[in-house]
């Protein structure tokens, strides 16, 4: 299981393999559940424009450059900064990681519960459906039906907290058996099947009567939604586009570190960008022409994916197996993505705290419960969570671009994106401007405004 070069640590085992992790991470909730009702919430077309330019000239770089520094330093967030830059303060970076990697785990496990409980029922309906006649039964009805549950399942107490804690008990034990054995496995098999399923989804979506406006609604831009509130819906596009990443927290700094030497970290990270960035636009293309069709309020908010999503499966042949199958996945995608963010904390209190293993991840786990469990119970601290990472990944993004740009050797950066020179590095200097100025300023500037736009909605007085 060990490979050779890494100083004994765990490794992912082949090319596949590391896209397939690193892709697992940024494709889960992220992409189907968040992005959908995000982009919904800010006006659709305009609002994927801008997503679309964050990611390839911020989330690229910012990808690129944890890649680097994990690979280099062959050490999780905290450890990794306290190698290549002994006695600063960059490991503050990673200690800014592990706290958000607290914050986005409890939320993020809660959200996941839910497709576990969405799965159950769908369970329950097939067992039922003879009884209830779900393919007969109209889309009113059937969305009444699911909404109804969504409402009470969310608002009750004890459903949402079994779900995730079952949840984090999967994340726990595939984390606690290792990189390779459990994260790169899975992640192989799981992804690939969930892209053939969307895409059945977005055949029956595209074909509903009405679908046309959904398709207008996501791919044209119409810049007059931003108008209301463009600073909000800027920043939302890039906290999301973070997000969907998996950057700004160190997770591809604690990924970057399990890939092998003679991997190609530029074409990895571009891969996993287009990757990510396909399956949003593709939850988009399952979820718009359906809202529409269904007369669906694209504003809906955090539900907006729980209560569309039926609708179609109810429009669809053997509907039931198909929502089965749809969630299965998702709840798989959703775990791919939470020991990823679990796996920074457990880096951390192994590589940094002396941990073993399994102590870490437990310790992790029985933290993370805590704040879980307040998030099911507060739908204010949920929100304010869910929040966060707008916030949060950009900052951590800022320092990590910075230390590439204006802290690492040139030298060093050029010979971890090349291998050693095994692999050409053309696009160095773009890359270098980018993350030396663009991707800097950029994040710095909306940061700014970002955190202005809070303060004032909070005391509006000094506005
Ligand atoms: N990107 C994942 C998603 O889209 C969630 C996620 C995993 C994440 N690891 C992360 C988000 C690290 C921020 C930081 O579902």
């Amino acid at each position: 299981m060990l490979q050779g070069g890494n100083g004994g640590r765990d490794s992912f085992s082949s090319k596949f393999g590391v896209i397939a992790a690193a892709a697992g991470s940024a494709i889960g909730l992220g992409n189907i559940w968040r992005f959908p009702y995000v982009a919904g919430e800010n006006g659709g077309g305009a609002f994927l424009l801008i997503y679309l330019l964050f990611v390839a000239a911020i989330g690229i770089p910012v990808m690129m450059s944890e890649f680097v520094i994990g690979r280099s330093a062959q050490l999780n967030p905290v450890g990794a900064f306290k190698k290549i830059a002994p006695g600063k303060k960059w490991h503050l970076i990673g200690i800014l990681g592990v706290v958000s990697a607290f914050i986005i785990l409890a939320f993020y496990t809660v959200v996941a519960g839910w497709t576990l409980e969405y799965l159950v029922q769908s369970v329950k309906w097939m067992l039922l459906s003879n009884k209830i006649g779900f393919s007969e039964m109209d889309n009113e009805a059937v969305r009444g039906f699911f909404s109804n549950h969504y409402e009470t399942f969310v608002s009750g107490i004890w459903r949402p907290i079994i779900w995730f804690v079952v949840m984090m008990f999967f994340t726990g034990y595939i984390v606690i058996s290792g990189v390779k054995n459990g994260i790169e496995k899975y992640a192989k098999i799981l992804m690939p099947i969930l892209l053939v399923l969307l895409l059945i989804l977005v055949i029956r979506s595209v074909t509903l009567d009405g679908a046309r406006d959904g398709l207008v609604f996501l791919f044209k831009p119409d810049f007059s939604t931003i108008k209301e509130a463009p600073v909000k819906i800027i920043i939302e596009a890039l906290g999301q586009a973070f997000f969907s990443l998996s950057i700004g927290m160190g997770t591809l700094i604690t990924y970057g570190s399990y890939i092998r030497k003679k991997e190609n970290l530029a074409n990895t990270a571009v891969s996993v960008a287009v990757a990510d960035t396909f399956i949003a636009v593709i939850a988009g293309v399952a979820i718009f022409p359906a809202v529409f069709a269904f007369g669906i309020d694209p504003g809906e908010g955090p539900e907006l994916v729980y209560i569309t999503l039926p609708v179609i499966f109810q429009s669809m042949a053997g509907g039931l197996i198909w929502a089965f199958m749809f969630f299965l996945l998702l709840c798989f995608a959703a775990i791919t993505s939470t020991i990823s963010v679990l796996e920074v904390i457990v880096a951390y209190f192994s590589e940094q705290l002396n941990m073993s293993r399994r102590k870490a991840t437990i310790l992790a786990m029985i933290s993370v419960g805590f704040l879980g469990i307040i998030c099911t119970v507060s739908s204010e601290v949920f929100s304010l969570f869910n929040a966060s990472p707008d916030l949060m990944l950009p900052l951590g993004g800022f320092f990590i671009v910075v230390f590439i740009g204006w802290f690492l050797s040139k030298e060093k950066s050029r010979s971890e994106l090349s291998s050693n020179g095994a692999y050409r590095t053309r696009f160095y200097r773009l890359f270098m401007f980018l993350v030396k100025f663009v991707a800097p300023l950029a994040i710095a500037f909306l940061f700014a405004l970002g955190v202005y736009s809070k303060v004032i909605s909070l005391f509006p007085g000094i506005g």
